[in-house]
């Protein structure tokens, strides 16, 4: 296992819309590697999620956290007792209804800055595990927004585009300091 750079804006991986990963290649080494290497590097860059593209690959692959119970996760993304990452291959997500929620949220290929990001509170997620088992799971709270913009990093799609107002980009250390961040109100990072 190994930790990857994670490509920024401007990286051309991070506009582009990933491949799906053929069935019959998931338990490849390669792609096994790639999976333990995602893991690593999102759990070294303290993030909540890290999809393919983001380390350069143009897979359709990525890794987020999860709990048991959504609630547990909400507003502590980064305490591993309380969480455990997932892998999800050839994803698709979809809203479980209209609503949309606002919260902030950060990418590590943007280091530093938070914006508001409205996003479906429950989604359906479905793919494949990394033994290539089917998975359908529900989705809520703080995951069902990470999965999301994990989601978007496989289509090209930045939570900068999803923004309805740029006003609330701000760096982190000036939103710390004006909301006088507590641990629990760490934005979503993926
Ligand atoms: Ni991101």
């Amino acid at each position: 296992m190994a930790v990857r750079d994670i490509v920024r804006l401007g990286h051309p991986a991070l506009r582009s819309t990933s491949e799906p990963v053929p069935r019959d290649e998931i338990a490849d080494s390669e792609l096994q590697e790639l999976i333990d290497d995602l893991l690593e590097t999102v759990r070294d860059a303290e993030g909540v999620g890290l999809a393919a593209p983001q380390v350069g690959v143009a897979q359709q692959l990525f890794v987020y956290e999860s709990a048991a119970d959504p609630a547990e996760l909400e507003g502590s993304p980064s305490a591993p007792e309380t969480s455990t990452l997932e892998v999800i291959i050839n994803p698709l997500v979809e809203p479980v209804s209209e609503d949309l929620e606002f919260d902030w949220e950060g990418c590590l290929s943007i280091p530093e800055l938070r914006g508001l990001v409205p996003r479906h509170p429950e989604v359906r997620l479905w793919g494949l595990d990394r033994h290539g088992n089917e998975v359908e799971k529900i989705l809520s709270g703080f995951t069902a927004r990470v999965v999301q913009h994990e989601y978007d990093h496989l289509h090209g799609v930045i939570y900068l585009d999803r923004m309805r107002d740029l006003r609330s980009l701000a760096y982190e250390d000036e939103l710390d300091d004006l909301m006088d961040a507590e641990e629990d109100e760490r934005p979503a990072v993926g």
